[in-house]
C-alpha cells in the first residue's frame, strides 16, 4: 500500500457518505436521499486544515458501487469519526479526465466489465493515495495465466495445468495431440476428466470432459442465468479456437470453497455447490444460492494470507477446491465482497476502517490506536440462550509441594554460647550466622557437655531446657 500526500487536521464530523462530488462540490448520500452539502474541498481548503477528514474514495462501476454490500459497507465505514466516503460517479470515471475526478486521501478502486483501468492507473499516479487494491495487479487478474503464474510463484497450491496460447506470432506454444481419452497440451498428458479454461478470467465459459468410461461428453458452465449455471453436452472434442489453460480436475465433495479476504489476517469462507455437477443452482425459498459454512485450516488460513498478499488485493475473493485431503486455488477473482453476511460487513468495514485509521492517522495528526470495543466480547448465541465463548485459558502453575520449614528456635543463656557469639564476631553486628561444619561440631559440643553435666547435677545452673538440649544435639548429630 502507498501511502498519501494529503495532509491536515480533521474535525469529528457525522458520518458523512457523498457522491457524486467534483472539485469544489459534494454531495452527501443520506438513507438513498442526495442532499448537498458544500465548502468540503472549497478555496478555503488551506485555511481550514482543522476541517479536514480523511477521505475514502470509491472508483468502480456504478452495480458495483451501489451493490448491496458496498452500501452496507460504506455505511458502516462512515461511522469511523474521521472517515467520509466519497463514491466516484460513473459517468465522471468514463467520461471526465482523471484530473477532474474528486480527490480523495484513500482509494478503493477496482476493475470489473467496462471499467477503465488504464484511467484509474492514471489517477492514482496523479493523486498518489493510499490503495486498499492495487490496480497494476487487476491486470494480472483478468488474465488465468498470469493468475496462476503468481500462485506458482508464491508456493501456493494448485491443480496442473498447462497452457494452450493459439497465438499465430508464437506457434511453439500451440501443441494439442487429442485422443479419446487425454490432451497432450506441448507435451504434457492431460488424462480425463480435465478441465479447459480460457485464459481470460472474465470469460467464464469453463468446459469439463469426461471419459468415455463415464458416457464421455462434457459440462459446459457460464455465468449463472437464473438457476443454471452449466449444461452438459455430447462433444467431446477440445475447443479448437482461442487460447486456454488446460488443468486436472479435482475430484472435491460437490462444493467449491468461496474465501473472501480482508487484509492478511482476515478470511471469511463459505461453500457453494459446484457448478460441475449437474448445473442445477441451489437456491433457497428466498432465491438466494445456498450457501454451506465452512471452516478454513490453518493451512488455507495461511493460503488466503499469501492470496491476499501475492496480488495486493486486500479485499479478495478467490476459490478452493478440497480434493485428496488438500486445497488446491483455482480461481483467483480480486476485489469481491461476502453476499447478506451482516457480520461479514460489520467485520470488513471495521477492518477497513481501522486499516486506513492506522495508515493515515499519523500524517492527519489524529491519535489513533485500535480500540477495544464492545464487539470484541465474544458473547455467542448457544442452544441454551447467548453465553461468554471461552476463547483460551493461560495458566502459570507450580507444584503444590513444600519442603517442611527445619527450625528451631531455643533461648540460650549459657556462657559457653556467649564466648562462641564472641569467637566468631557476633558483637560486631549483634547477629552471627554459622555454617561451617568445624563451626556447628563446636555448638555440638556445647550441647553434649551441657547435657552430661545436667545428667550428673540435677540441680547445677544450667538453665537451657533439657530437651532443647537434646533437640539440638540430635539435629547436629545428624
Ligand atoms: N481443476 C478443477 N477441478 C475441479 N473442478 C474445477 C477445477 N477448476 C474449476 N473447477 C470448477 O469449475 C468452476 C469454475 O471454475 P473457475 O472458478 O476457475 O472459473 P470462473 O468462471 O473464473 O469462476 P468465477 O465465477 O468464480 O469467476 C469452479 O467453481 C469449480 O467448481
Ligand atoms: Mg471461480
Amino acid at each position: 500500500m502507498s501511502k498519501s500526500s494529503g495532509q491536515g487536521m480533521c474535525n469529528r464530523g457525522p458520518p458523512r457518505l457523498l457522491i457524486g462530488r467534483e472539485g469544489g462540490e459534494s454531495r452527501e448520500l443520506d438513507e438513498g436521499d442526495m442532499r448537498s452539502i458544500s465548502g468540503h474541498y472549497g478555496e478555503d481548503e488551506e485555511e481550514d486544515q482543522s476541517k479536514r477528514q480523511i477521505v475514502v474514495g470509491i472508483c468502480s462501476m456504478m452495480k458495483k458501487s451501489t451493490s448491496k454490500p458496498m452500501t452496507e459497507i460504506l455505511e458502516r465505514l462512515c461511522k469511523f469519526e474521521y472517515i467520509t466516503v466519497d463514491v466516484f460517479p460513473e459517468e465522471v470515471i468514463l467520461n471526465e479526465p482523471v484530473e477532474k475526478w474528486p480527490l480523495c486521501d484513500c482509494l478503493i478502486s477496482f476493475h470489473s466489465k467496462g471499467f477503465p483501468l488504464d484511467k484509474a492507473v492514471n489517477y492514482a499516479k496523479l493523486r498518489n493515495p493510499l490503495h486498499i487494491n492495487d490496480l497494476n495487479m487487476q491486470y494480472f487478474i483478468q488474465d488465468r495465466r498470469e493468475v496462476y503464474r503468481i500462485l506458482q510463484e508464491e508456493g501456493i497450491d494448485l491443480p496442473r495445468y498447462a497452457v494452450l496460447n493459439r497465438d499465430p506470432d508464437r506457434p511453439e506454444e500451440c501443441n494439442l495431440v487429442e485422443s479419446e481419452d487425454h490432451v497432450e497440451v506441448n507435451g504434457e498428458v492431460f488424462h480425463k476428466p480435465f478441465v479447459e479454461k480460457p485464459v481470460s478470467a472474465e470469460d467464464h465459459n469453463v468446459y469439463i470432459y469426461y471419459p468415455t468410461s463415464a458416457g464421455g461428453g462434457s459440462q459446459r458452465l457460464f455465468r449463472k442465468i437464473g438457476s443454471r449455471s452449466s449444461v452438459y453436452s455430447p462433444e467431446s472434442t477440445v475447443r479448437k479456437t482461442g487460447s486456454y489453460i488446460y488443468e486436472e480436475f479435482m475430484a472435491t465433495d460437490g462444493t467449491d470453497v468461496k474465501v473472501y479476504t480482508v487484509g492478511p489476517d482476515y478470511a471469511h469462507a463459505e461453500a457453494r455447490k459446484s457448478p460441475a455437477l449437474d448445473g442445477k443452482v441451489e437456491r433457497d425459498s428466498e432465491g438466494k444460492e445456498i450457501r454451506y459454512p465452512v471452516m478454513l485450516t490453518a493451512m488455507e488460513k495461511l493460503v488466503a494470507r499469501k492470496v491476499c498478499l501475492a496480488f495486493k488485493q486486500t479485499v479478495c475473493g478467490f476459490d478452493l477446491l478440497r480434493a485428496n485431503g488438500h486445497s488446491f486455488v483455482c480461481d483467483v477473482n480480486g476485489f469481491s465482497f461476502v453476499k447478506n453476511s451482516m457480520k461479514y460487513y460489520d467485520d470488513c468495514a471495521k477492518v477497513l476502517g481501522n486499516m486506513v485509521m492506522r495508515e493515515l492517522a499519523p500524517q492527519f495528526h489524529i491519535p489513533w490506536s485500535i480500540p477495544m470495543e464492545a464487539e470484541d466480547i465474544p458473547i455467542v448465541p448457544t442452544t441454551s440462550g447467548t453465553m461468554m465463548e471461552l476463547r483460551c485459558v493461560i495458566a502459570v502453575i507450580r507444584h503444590g509441594d513444600r519442603t517442611p520449614k527445619q527450625k528451631m528456635k531455643m533461648e540460650v543463656r549459657n556462657a559457653l554460647f556467649f564466648d562462641l557469639f564472641e569467637k566468631y564476631g557476633g558483637y560486631k553486628t549483634g547477629k552471627l550466622k554459622l555454617k561451617k561444619p568445624k563451626q556447628l561440631q563446636e555448638v555440638l559440643d556445647i550441647a553434649r557437655q551441657l547435657l552430661a553435666e545436667l545428667v550428673l547435677h540435677n540441680d547445677c545452673e544450667i538453665e537451657e531446657k533439657k530437651s532443647k538440649l537434646e533437640q539440638l544435639k540430635t539435629v547436629l548429630e545428624m
